[in-house]
Order: C-alpha cells, then sequence, then structure tokens
C-alpha cells in the first residue's frame, strides 16, 4: 500500500486490480491497475481517481503523504468508472477540493453523480498554478471517450494522458524499465487493440499535442509509466498504430464444424509458409477474442474461414465480426473461405463483410461443399502465396515512396 514517488513531490497513489480477468470483453489475464496521481504543492492536487471497490487502497497511499482534506484540486482527465469510479468518495473525504474536467467531462460526472459543487471546466491550453508549478489542460476527444484529456505539468516535465499509452497490468512495478520493455510493449499494443483502435484519427491529433509537449515521463492511467528512451519508442509505436500501418504478416481466424474448414484454414497457412510471410492461425474455440485483435493490429491480411451452420456463419465467427467491427481496422486485406453442406452462405457472409469493412478483396471466397479435396486444398494454398506475393509488393512500394 506504499505511494510510489514519481519525482520529488509527485506520488503513484493508485490502486492495484491483481484479479481482473475481463474489462468490458477485454480478457485481461494479467490484471490492470488504475492510475491516480498525487502533486504536492502550495496546491495539492489529484489527478483521476480508481474504480469504486479500491478507493480504500488508494486513500491509504493518500494518506501517508497528506491529510486528505488538503486536497485543493481533483482532476477527472476521463469520466469512465475505472478512473472517476471513487471521484465522488474523495471529493467527501476532501470537502474543499475543486473539480476539474473538460466541458464533456462535466456532463458525464453529473449524469453519474449527484456533485453539489461547481465543476471548473478547462479547453485546450488552459493553465492552473499550484505554487512552484502549474498544470496545463488539453483535451483528447475519443482517447478514449468524447471527455478524455491530458494534464501536463511543464516544470516537470510531466504528462498524464489517462487511458493513451496504457497497458492492463497489474504489478509491483510502477515503471516501464523496471518490468522490461518488451513484455509492457505487448500489453500496451493489446491495450490500443482493444481500446484505442477505432480512433486512429484522434490519436493522431492526441500526438500532434503531446509533440508540442516537452516530456520525460509518461503516467498513464493504466499499467506503468513510461521514462527515458521507452518515451519515444512507445510513441512511435502509436503513430505507427494510429496510421494502421501493417508488417509483411497475416491472421487466418476460423471455427470448425467437422475440420473441412480447419484443413482449408492450414492449406492457406501453408501457402504463406511457402512464401516466407509471417503467418499465425486462431482458432475461435481455443483463443480468445481480443488476443485475436492484438494479432490483427499489425497485419496487413485478415482472412476469416467459417461453415455454413443453419443459414449463416457459426456463433463463434459472428460474435468475433461483431467485436470486430466496432474496432474498425483499417488498410487491411481480406479473404474468406468456409465449407458447406447445401446452402453455402457462411463463406459468402465473411466475403460480405469484408466488402463492408472496406477491405481489399483480391479474391473471390473459396467454398467448400463437404469435404475439401486435394485441388480445394491446393488452391488455398495457392491463395496463401498469391496473398504473400501482393502483401511484400504492397508494403516495398510503400516503403519506397
Ligand atoms: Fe481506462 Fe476509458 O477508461
Amino acid at each position: 500500500m506504499k505511494p510510489i514517488e514519481m519525482k520529488p513531490g509527485i506520488y503513484w497513489v493508485g490502486g492495484i486490480d491483481w484479479d481482473l480477468r475481463n474489462f468490458h470483453g477485454y480478457l485481461t489475464q494479467l490484471g490492470s491497475t488504475y492510475n491516480a496521481y498525487l502533486i504536492v504543492d502550495e496546491k495539492i492536487t489529484v489527478v483521476d481517481t480508481v474504480k469504486h471497490y479500491l478507493f480504500d487502497e488508494m486513500m491509504a497511499r493518500i494518506k501517508q503523504i497528506v491529510d486528505p482534506e488538503k486536497i485543493d484540486y481533483i482532476i477527472s482527465n476521463h469520466v469512465e468508472m475505472d478512473h472517476s469510479g471513487s471521484l465522488l468518495k474523495l471529493k467527501e473525504a476532501a470537502p474543499n477540493a475543486e473539480i476539474i474536467s473538460s466541458p464533456f467531462g462535466k456532463r458525464g460526472l453529473l449524469s453519474h453523480f449527484d456533485i453539489k459543487d461547481e465543476i471548473r471546466t478547462v479547453k485546450e491550453g488552459d493553465r492552473i498554478s499550484i505554487g512552484k508549478r502549474t498544470l496545463s489542460f488539453h483535451p483528447i476527444s475519443m482517447v478514449h471517450w468524447p471527455d478524455s484529456m491530458m494534464t501536463y505539468c511543464p516544470e516537470e516535465k510531466l504528462l498524464l494522458p489517462n487511458d493513451a499509452f496504457g497497458q492492463h497490468i497489474a504489478s509491483n512495478e510502477r515503471f516501464v524499465d523496471e518490468l522490461g520493455f518488451e513484455p509492457v510493449y505487448t500489453e500496451a499494443a493489446k491495450y490500443y487493440a482493444n481500446i484505442v483502435f477505432p480512433f486512429g484519427q484522434q490519436v493522431r491529433k492526441a500526438l500532434e499535442i503531446a509533440s508540442k509537449l516537452e516530456t520525460n515521463m509518461i503516467g498513464p492511467s493504466h499499467g506503468l509509466i513510461w521514462r527515458g528512451e521507452d518515451i519515444c519508442r512507445i510513441v512511435q509505436a502509436y503513430a505507427k498504430w494510429a496510421n494502421y500501418e501493417s508488417e509483411n504478416k497475416a491472421v487466418i481466424v476460423y471455427d470448425t464444424m467437422w475440420e473441412s474448414t480447419h484443413k482449408m484454414a492450414y492449406a492457406l497457412m501453408e501457402g504463406f509458409e511457402e512464401a516466407g510471410l509471417k503467418v499465425v492461425i486462431r482458432n475461435l474455440q481455443t483463443n480468445h477474442i481480443s488476443d485475436i485483435i492484438t494479432d490483427i493490429l499489425t497485419a496487413r491480411a485478415v482472412c476469416l474461414g467459417s461453415p455454413t451452420l443453419n443459414c449463416t456463419i457459426l456463433p463463434t465467427m459472428g460474435g468475433f465480426l461483431s467485436y470486430l467491427k466496432g474496432l474498425s481496422p483499417q488498410k487491411k486485406i481480406g479473404f474468406a473461405f468456409g465449407s458447406y453442406g447445401w446452402g453455402g452462405q457462411g463463406a459468402k457472409e465473411l466475403h460480405q463483410f469484408v466488402k463492408d469493412m472496406n477491405w481489399e478483396t483480391p479474391f473471390e471466397p473459396v467454398n467448400v461443399q463437404y469435404i475439401p479435396k486435394p485441388e480445394h486444398l491446393a488452391q488455398m494454398k495457392q491463395t496463401g502465396m498469391k496473398l504473400a506475393e501482393i502483401i511484400v509488393e504492397q508494403n516495398a512500394a510503400k516503403a519506397a515512396v
């Protein structure tokens, strides 16, 4: 329950959610943290809070540094209840504190809570002095909700961007360099793919604002804190993801009834392998959809396979497509395949889905009745090889520009 001093007078006072495994459908197999930050100056400030059930944990940390009654400002960077769930209780413990949020944030907070006091709203570039430090505010709408904003302290070169740059990891380490860049990067990619993926344009805008703020520490609202050279690495990764840049990589996602679609999926994979393209194959019965989305984040091709069941696709694929559609990956190549007994709608529906996503569809779907024959499997393998060729050529042409 110790607070962690990040910089002299600035503390991490958040909560660690070791048992969290489901974040609205996202498999958080490593748990998470909700990061609250305490800045002790002439005016005492708390930036963001924690989920309601970790209020006592946050307060235990705050009380080791200051009397909560002395808190002057509570800054709400984001209304979502993983960050504002303890705001009202904190306000009760800090009766003189003024709540600060974006205008959208104010509306959201008033919808969630019966807040009697006036909430101060801030817009891009607004500042407050808290003593020897100042805090400036920078709305980053839709990263992750319309109300989201960043709080920045120029004297400390500290950026607190809430959900941006977050990762769902519960750990006793507080800094990325303490846990190691690679495992944190992996979870940052999963977080981006499952939370921020639909908002590439808004992320690019946020990165533009952040690029004007000299920063040597980024404290997101989930997971570990970025500092040193790790800042540049994660910002570069965000720029790549926000531009929907892809690697020479394909993802095959499928489910199967009687192994026919399974055989087709593996023949397709063989084609990618033979062409030397990185490929991953994900059976929906054994992989969580939030992990598959992470695979898709940097893949150029997404290949979808389902048999026909009751004139449509399998329900696992239906659920996956619903999730995928919401996250709206762009600049992909799609390919559909499947097997059927008589109707044959499954692969056709998948092909239509791919077209509706505005992905490139260089090939018509491969739809096989009952059992794939050697010529069908050869066709799947050939398709994998041809897709690999297209991907490599396209990415090489982009790199040459
Ligand atoms: Fe971590 Fe959008 O809340």
